[in-house]
């Protein structure tokens, strides 16, 4: 799995039994603590640059490596920051998962709750997709509504919608598992 922020969605995975071989982050978070904790490796393949000098076409390149040669074949985003070059896709194409806090095609980016309650809908949710080349675009697995309430705050609201995505997200990667492929 693949992280940078709080780990929650990774912490579902994992309480739900789902085997994880290991945890890569792009910078030092919370989430490759509980990796840690719950006795998997975490790996931090650090960003050395968050600015316009980032080698996003190496940093893919050294991720890819450490992927390979661990021999992971499934790989699930859940909450990675940082966007890789298409060359993944040369190795891991139509094998990487993603969990995004949206009813996509609506509010794709890092922004997504954001951006759909300045929007105004009255109903988001949450969507678990393959990863296409062009940034949260893919096949759509499975997708959950979670209705806007009129005090909501983008964080009451995320709360809300990673709730859902805690329970969606193990059992799509679990019916991956049990198929043994991903459509
Ligand atoms: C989730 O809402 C996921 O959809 C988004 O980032 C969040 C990850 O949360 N891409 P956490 O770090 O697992 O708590």
């Amino acid at each position: 799995m693949l992280v940078s922020g709080t780990g929650t969605v990774l912490d579902s995975v994992v309480g739900a039994s789902v085997p994880v071989a290991l945890v890569a982050a792009d910078r030092p978070c919370e989430a490759l603590e509980r990796a840690s904790r719950a006795g998997i490796e975490p790996l931090l393949v650090a960003r050395k640059s968050f600015g316009q000098d980032f080698d996003r076409p190496a940093y893919t390149a050294s991720m890819v490596a450490e992927l390979s040669e661990r021999h992971i074949d499934l790989i699930a985003m859940a909450g990675f920051g940082t966007i890789f070059t298409s060359e993944i896709h040369d190795v891991y194409g139509g094998r990487i998962l993603n969990t995004h806090p949206s009813l996509l095609p609506a509010f794709p980016g890092w922004h997504a709750v954001r951006d759909a309650l300045a929007y105004g809908v009255k109903v988001t949710g949450c969507t678990v997709h393959v990863a296409g080349v062009e940034v949260d675009t893919g096949p759509i697995l499975a997708q959950e509504p979670v209705r806007v309430r009129d005090d909501d705050t983008e964080e009451s609201l995320h709360q809300r919608i990673k709730a859902v995505e805690h329970k969606l997200y193990p059992d799509t990667i679990r019916s991956i598992l049990e198929r043994g492929s991903v459509l």
